[in-house]
């Protein structure tokens, strides 16, 4: 009997670097110990109410397909959030996707070819890397620097690595796993660099309402002469805290993009009806509702700066959007330490769980010494966990020097 075998593309779409560590937290967890999950962004806000009362308004007999391109009420939603907004987008600009992640992968596959390239800054989001493999292209990065608040570096830094097969950037802004987010500045020198060179920019907005101190997360809708080059990833799974609904939408002025876009969504028949209809009623949410969430966010963030401060060695800068923390732990293997806290260490039968920075990374070697940190919980709980984590770390170098 002759076994069949998995592909060699099926083989190499890389496991999330985030969930690496799972098997040692469940196995710790089986022995009583409490662990703060800071690994992974998944928020412990409310969905809003006018999500629930969209789901409760919902009178069809059928749980039939929506239309590939989304349903007519969410498309009349998502334009008037965008015009609320002062951007001048219509319905013929945008279809309705299955959370950003699908729409990473359909900007993706809509300008580029097996073998092309796309230029992204790294660190990244490490789901990044699954599209890239799904869609059978390379991604070539450029570094930023947690000494930097992980702004972009000089144009040139960047013109460096375009190449005859370069077809597009892809960046995140506020970005997952750093927090920064980009002044109008650098989106104009991004779109500067794609008019130049033929390149599409692929924006990924997915954070746009996680903006503090002042800040605003510039889209690229914003920036002149960005028509046929400018693509939108959006989403609500943060927006509305509602992940599991699995919606966002591509908007392009583009419309060969958005045709081929539009294609692929024709193969997977329709995103949620239900789910749709219950976010076309979220247009109703209230401001207020969203200054609660960023005065919350902005207090976890500010414990967790604090609480990175007070260890030696440790740098971070206070990151001005989305809710993560990238922090460099100087002279500490991070895979090694992220292990140890969940096989090892414990105060008060309590520890954390932290996603190792390399995940983010390409290139080999990078972000070895830096962690990511998900400020996902209330203020108190986020408090305490940082503390064990603190407490961790000088643990870890403790034990490390006496080993040496
Ligand atoms: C930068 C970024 N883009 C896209 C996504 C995908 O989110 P979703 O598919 O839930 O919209 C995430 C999720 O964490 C993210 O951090």
């Amino acid at each position: 009997m002759k076994r069949p075998e998995v592909s060699v593309r099926g083989k190499n779409v890389p496991r999330s670097a985030i969930r690496k560590l799972v098997p040692f937290a469940k196995d710790r967890e089986k022995t009583g110990v409490k662990i703060y999950k800071l690994n992974i962004g998944q928020p412990d806000v409310e969905t809003p109410v006018e999500f629930w009362e969209g789901v409760r308004n919902f009178k069809e007999k059928v749980l039939a397909y929506a239309p590939s391109e989304g349903r007519p009420e969410l498309i009349k939603s998502f334009v008037q959030y965008y015009n609320n907004l002062g951007f001048d987008i219509t319905a013929e600009q945008l279809v309705v996707i299955m959370g950003g992640i699908e729409g990473i992968l359909f900007a993706v596959l809509a300008v580029t070819d097996p073998g092309d390239e796309i230029i992204v800054a790294e660190p990244y989001y490490s789901n990044y890397l699954g599209v890239a493999a799904m869609a059978q292209v390379k991604f070539v990065a450029f570094s930023t620097t947690v000494e930097c608040g992980y702004h972009l570096p000089d144009k040139a830094e960047i013109v460096k690595k375009i190449t005859p097969r370069t077809k597009a950037m892809l960046f995140a802004s506020p970005g997952n796993p750093t927090g920064c987010v980009y002044t109008r500045q650098e989106m104009e020198m991004l779109a500067e660099i794609a008019k130049e060179h033929g390149l599409f920019l692929l924006s990924d907005e997915v954070y746009r309402e996680f903006t503090y101190d002042g800040e605003f997360a510039t889209s690229i809708l914003q920036i002149p002469g960005t028509e046929d080059c400018g693509i939108v990833i959006d989403s609500v799974s943060k927006r509305y805290s509602a992940c599991g609904a699995r919606l966002g939408c591509i908007v392009s002025k583009n419309k060969e993009v958005i045709s081929s876009v539009l294609a692929n969504a024709t193969v997977r028949l329709s995103a949620g009806t239900l789910d749709q209809v219950a976010i076309a009623n979220c247009i109703n949410v209230p401001d207020s509702y969203f200054k609660a969430v960023r005065q919350d966010y902005v207090e976890r963030r500010d414990i967790v700066v604090k609480a990175l401060n007070s260890v030696d060695d440790v740098v971070c800068r206070t990151p001005k959007g989305a809710f993560y923390i990238m922090a460099k732990l100087k002279g500490i293997d991070t895979e090694v330490f992220a292990k140890w806290l969940l096989t090892d260490f414990a105060i008060d039968n309590e520890t954390v769980m932290i996603a190792p920075g390399a995940g983010f990374y390409a290139t080999e070697g990078c972000g070895r010494d830096e962690i990511r940190i998900a400020y996902v919980y209330k203020a108190p709980i986020m408090k305490r966990a940082m503390e064990v984590l603190c407490a961790g770390i000088r643990a870890f170098r403790q034990k490390n020097q006496s080993a040496s």
